[in-house]
């Protein structure tokens, strides 16, 4: 079948292509399309098959696999995420190749019935555990985080290949299917990592590091291109967007907070001017101020991953903080936060509820929030100001360590 791809000697694509999507997981947009990858690879005593695909796509993955191989020589299904996107074909490949050992990673396990509705047998794989298909030889690594808790990656010996998992893909649908043949995928390369891998970069680092101990030829993802020119090139840059300096720590060594605001009137300006003020009069802490109104994603992507300290301001409309506010929240999703300090102020006219929701979210965020948010009637007073003054110092002492008792 000509559509059938080689990855290797014995490895086959026999995955699925998906050109429609435009967007993915709910976050991701996906101009390019996409594809569901998985492979099957062929040893002296059977068959492994490496992942399924999305449920819809079925067809596909099903067509390619039986012009393979039968169904009795199936003696693996390897499932290295449990997403429905890779998942979606389990059930139906089970009931069709019942004689097959389902393997999985430890932390599947408890998503297994989630997923599949119904008990099946399966066998775990942890870091070191080998199969073989005779003359070929798999080796499991625990890979999590990349993207779900669930997810590992594997090693096929003979032939040096890594079945990744979602580590190394990309949202971009080339039939050509290889990396030297596809168009320029460079952008959804980054942009998939920026999405799906940048809140876990510890996780990246620790995988890194389980695949330094093999010879990778290729490496075979579970979306987009395979790559087999130059695998070394796409590792490097992980570890590299990974383990970013960041850059004012970088450049002088001090600790950063950064205070996003919205003003209607000034008001809520004021009170963000002289927050910064303070916090920056503190030894140790570089403060800078930013107008939500003109900020875009991702700046306030950048700006929070740099943070040491966040600090949000927003006045009270119609008994809610405003819009860009909870924007630069929902960019949290894109990073890891490990402690950040928090803070939250506003002025108000009649009910000022902005700080305290803020505060709220912060907290279900993670942030460290150990002092109440501020909130002044409209215009503030030199008193009131001077006080916005003290609550910067206070949230900058905090973030370089000062003890104080977090808030309920
Ligand atoms: Fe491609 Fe996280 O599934």
């Amino acid at each position: 079948m000509k559509d059938i791809k080689k990855v290797s000697q014995n490895v086959h694509f026999i995955g699925a292509f998906d050109p429609q999507i435009r967007t993915f997981d709910i976050i991701m947009k996906t101009a390019n399309g996409s594809s569901y990858n998985s492979y099957l690879v062929r040893g002296s005593e059977g068959v492994c098959i490496m992942d399924t695909v999305k449920k819809e796509f079925s067809y596909d993955f099903f067509r390619r696999l039986e012009a393979l191989c039968s169904y009795d020589e199936i003696l693996y299904i390897v499932l290295h995420h449990l997403e429905p996107d890779h998942s979606g074909a389990l059930k139906e490949l089970m009931l069709r190749a019942p004689g097959a050992k389902l393997i999985i990673s430890g932390r599947a396990v408890m998503m297994l019935k989630g997923i599949i509705k119904e008990d099946i047998p399966f066998e775990v794989a942890n870091t070191g555990k080998i199969i073989s298909l005779g003359n070929k030889t798999i080796e499991f690594l625990s890979t999590p985080f990349l993207h779900w808790p669930d997810t590992m990656s594997s090693y096929l010996h003979e032939e040096k290949i890594l079945f990744s998992g979602d580590v190394f893909g990309s949202h971009y649908y080339d039939e050509r299917l290889f990396d030297d043949e596809v168009g320029d995928f460079s952008y959804a390369f980054k942009y998939y990592y920026d999405h799906i891998m940048r809140p876990f970069k510890q996780y990246v680092m620790q995988a890194l590091k389980l695949y330094e101990k093999f010879d990778i030829k290729t490496i075979a993802p579970l979306h987009g291109p395979i790559l087999r020119t130059n695998p070394e090139y796409y590792i490097e840059k992980y570890g590299e967007w990974s383990s970013e300096a960041k850059f004012r720590k970088h450049t002088f060594g001090n600790k950063m907070l950064c205070v996003f605001y919205m003003s209607s009137y000034e008001n809520t300006h004021k009170m963000a001017q002289k927050i910064t003020a303070g916090a920056d009069s503190v030894e140790g802490i570089v403060a800078s101020m930013y107008d939500l109104a003109s900020l875009d994603e991702n700046n306030m992507v950048d700006l929070l991953e740099e943070s040491d300290a966040v600090i949000i301001g927003s006045p009270t409309i119609n008994g809610d903080a405003v819009k860009p506010a909870w924007d630069l929240l929902t960019c949290m999703a894109y990073l890891e936060n490990r402690g950040k300090v928090g803070a939250t102020f506003g002025s108000y006219g009649w009910t000022g509820e902005a700080p305290q929701m803020l505060h709220e979210r912060m907290r279900w965020l993670k942030f460290r929030l150990p002092i109440k948010p501020m909130k002044i009637k409209l215009i503030p007073t030199q008193a009131e100001l001077e006080e916005c003054f003290s609550f910067g110092v206070e949230v900058a002492e905090i973030t370089m360590g000062k003890m104080v008792e977090i808030e309920l």
